[in-house]
């Protein structure tokens, strides 16, 4: 899929912006501060409805704005999928409501002039991002992961983003169920009425993440293995909160077990895991939270058998990132049929001239991505007189064959 057009209106410090975009590569070049970070948050904003930056929507208005009872930001892009054209607007509206101190924030999207729920609107436009912050996917805790792999699984699998929804309001509910029953006591078979709930979800989640991480690997591994000449074996681990598999006979190492849970059924996952909710009703309305379930999960990284987050160097991690990223471009393409659009922020800097050359390669593959530099100096010239290059100045993009700004 590409896009043909992207207009941000108080989008951070962009006022106005209205682009045509080509159906090819284009780097966005410029110095620091000039909104080239933030082109790329507004496109990928539209394939997952939440900022790979902003830990709050809020900031992503422009700050600038003269206050009025009413403020909006807006994406709204054109593109084009299977052959269809689509229109994409995410609003970003403040509302004062008559009380300057407490305005209140929502968001709304429309598909081709709908507004529709925002979990009924994952997976119709897909991008992939390459960015400096993604080493957390490795260096940070579980947490992390699990938001990589639901953006993945939301942008990807049907229904996912309703499972997690609705698994995430459950659990809130059962949640509060545990302190009251904590605090006041009363009877623990309450909680069935939850259980019931979050284990329906739960394990469509935990299903689709089972098939997620085989198949990712299955695209990893030789891209891996090829990124470092054959030296390194990737395996991504899947560490459930709830392990649905009996427990190993003996003292197995879990890696070497075979852990494979790809046949377990959905019924399977399902009837377990509230089996498992139930011999830790004690322990859970003590501790006032649900302790075992896809909330909790985590998955590893694991080179030559070794815990990469444990053991691995910078430059190992690096390049499982990197492995990872081309398996997900690959992987979200054999699963919708289309090449989602690339975003890479500031990542060429980052990698050696090897390195540099396998992404070009992968960048030949899409149908479009969109990269910023600060240095274009660090592009081969053929990679720039093949690909379109922009410069952004103080939120304007300016094309270069052209001498205005392309502002309406
Ligand atoms: N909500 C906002 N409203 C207005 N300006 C913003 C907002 N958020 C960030 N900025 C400004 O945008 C600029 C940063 O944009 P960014 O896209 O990160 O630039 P670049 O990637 O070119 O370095 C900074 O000057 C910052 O002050
Ligand atoms: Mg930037």
């Amino acid at each position: 899929m590409f896009l043909t057009r992207l207009s941000l209106t108080n989008f951070r410090i962009f006022s106005r912006l209205d682009l045509e975009i080509p159906r090819r590569v284009i780097l966005l070049s410029g110095s620091n501060a000039q909104g080239k970070t933030s082109v790329l948050e507004a496109i990928s904003f539209l394939a997952t409805f939440s900022s790979f930056h902003a830990s709050n929507d809020r900031q992503l208005l422009n700050y600038n704005l003269t206050p009025e009872p009413i403020q909006v930001g807006r994406i709204v892009a054109d593109f084009v999928k299977g052959e269809r054209a689509h229109t994409m607007e995410v609003r970003l509206v403040k509302e004062y409501n008559g009380n300057p101190n407490a305005p209140k924030f929502r968001k709304e999207v429309l598909l081709d002039g709908v507004k529709r729920r925002i979990s009924d609107l994952f997976g119709q436009f897909n991008a992939v991002s390459f960015l400096p912050q993604m080493s957390k996917i490795v260096e940070d805790g579980p947490a992390e992961r699990r938001l990589y792999l639901d953006q993945l699984l939301c942008q990807a699998e049907p229904g996912y983003a309703r499972h997690l929804s609705n698994f995430n309001k459950a659990l809130q509910q059962r949640n509060a169920l545990l302190k009251m029953l904590g605090e006041q006591g009363g009877d623990a078979r309450q909680l069935e009425i939850w259980d019931e709930v979050i284990a329906r979800h739960a394990a469509e989640l935990m299903q689709a993440r089972i098939n997620v991480l085989h198949e990712l690997e299955y695209a990893a591994r030789p891209i891996h293995s090829k990124l470092t000449d054959g030296a390194e074996v990737l395996r991504l681990v899947y560490q459930p909160s709830y392990e649905p598999l009996p427990a190993p006979k003996g003292q197995m190492l879990l890696l070497d077990s075979q852990l494979d849970r790809s046949g377990l059924k959905v019924e399977e996952l399902e009837n377990g895991y509230k089996v498992a909710l139930r011999a830790n009703y004690r322990e859970d309305i003590n501790r006032g939270l649900t302790s075992l379930g896809p909330h909790r999960d985590e998955f590893r990284f694991f080179i030559n058998k070794i815990d990469l987050g444990d053991f691995g160097s910078r430059g190992q991690s690096r390049t499982v990132l990197l492995s990872l990223k081309f398996a997900e471009v690959e992987w979200m393409h054999a699963r919708t049929g289309e090449w989602p659009v690339l975003l890479l922020d500031e990542i060429m800097a980052e990698l050696d001239p090897k390195r540099r050359g396998d992404l070009i390669g992968v960048l030949d593959e899409v149908e479009q991505a969109l990269l910023t530099a600060t240095d274009p100096e660090m592009f081969t010239s053929d990679f720039t007189q093949r690909h379109e290059i922009w410069q952004v100045k103080d939120g304007m993009v300016f094309k270069q064959t052209q001498s205005e700004p392309s502002l309406e």
